[in-house]
């Protein structure tokens, strides 16, 4: 029997497996198509204070090996997701949640960090500071690294659970922006948020996109991820959740080889919604053909 557990920041996971934020809502839309319990642990649609609507439509652009998302963090607000969506979970989820929050001021991320992580599902805190597709806030807190350590530096200061800080790609240097949050006392670093991007639809001599750009992710963006994997997991000692571009149990294996202690899972869902499902039952299979008995033994073994 080989064992896929790992220890996230001190959070046991049974599978280093976990839908990432945004594509996977709050599992309500994938509860009916199987078991959710046999996922790592969900993080679930980034949430703000207030509810928001979202951008304009046309938010999804598709491109060859990936697609462009400009959502604008609809959601339906904090009071709402603590009253009816983590209730709702609980009938149907009984793994680690991972609250992924989203601010457009320090102090929003304060009383996210603050109330969510007291609500008992709720295991780790995800600070969201790297959404490409709002205004005055999202990335433009996770590009700077004084400004990504200060709201980490106030979110811990708060949380009663771990805090992991979700970076963006879109930064000359990801280490710099890593190092800052662990500074701050971060428990660890998730990433990689989406790489802003734009198409154009060439007979309306418009962009596709009502917003112009988003964020791209899916298997395009999977090298590129696996390198900041591996550049901030050598910098840093704290753990990285690797994202981006990840579809298959070998894309997960990699990930770990690279320094990931957990993966997420992202637009795969969007094109295979059993997407998870397929890896978690894949993995084990691949550990054994590989000669891998623990799969934590493979975090960051690459030199
Ligand atoms: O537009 C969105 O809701 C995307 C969020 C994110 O990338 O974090």
């Amino acid at each position: 029997m080989v064992d896929l557990s790992v220890n996230l920041a001190g959070v046991r996971l049974d599978n280093p497996v976990i839908p990432a934020s945004g594509t996977f809502g709050f599992g309500e839309e994938f509860k009916d198509l199987y078991d959710l319990d046999i996922l790592g642990a969900i993080s679930f649609k980034g949430t703000t204070v207030a509810p928001r609507l979202g951008n304009p439509v046309p938010r999804i652009a598709e491109c060859s090996s990936g697609l462009i998302n400009s959502v604008g963090l609809q959601n339906p607000g904090l009071d709402a997701v603590i009253a009816e969506q983590l209730p709702r979970m609980r009938s149907f989820f009984h793994k680690p949640i991972i609250a992924n929050i989203s601010g457009f001021a320090v102090e929003e991320f304060v009383t996210l960090a603050e109330r969510l992580s007291r609500e008992p599902q709720v295991e780790i805190i995800e600070v969201n500071v790297s959404c490409p597709n709002v205004h005055g806030g999202g990335m433009s807190f996770g590009t700077d690294p004084k400004s990504a350590a200060e709201v980490t530096r106030s979110v811990k200061q708060v949380s009663a659970r771990p805090v992991f800080v979700k970076l963006s790609p879109n930064v000359t240097d990801i280490v710099a922006v890593a190092k800052a949050c662990e500074e701050a006392g971060a428990d660890g670093i998730c990433l990689i948020n989406t790489l802003l991007g734009m198409r154009i639809d060439i007979a309306r001599r418009k962009p596709v996109i009502a917003n112009k750009m988003g964020g791209f992710s899916g298997p395009a963006v999977f090298p590129v991820a696996l390198r900041m994997v591996y550049q901030v997991s050598k910098a840093c000692s704290i753990p990285v959740m690797g994202c981006g571009g990840v579809a298959s149990a070998d894309d997960v294996i990699e990930m770990m080889m690279a320094g990931a202690t957990a993966v997420q899972v992202g637009a795969a869902n969007l094109v295979n919604p059993y997407a998870c499902k397929q890896i978690v039952e894949d993995l084990p299979k691949r550990m054994e053909s590989l000669g891998i008995e623990k799969l934590s033994d493979i975090i960051g073994i690459i030199e």
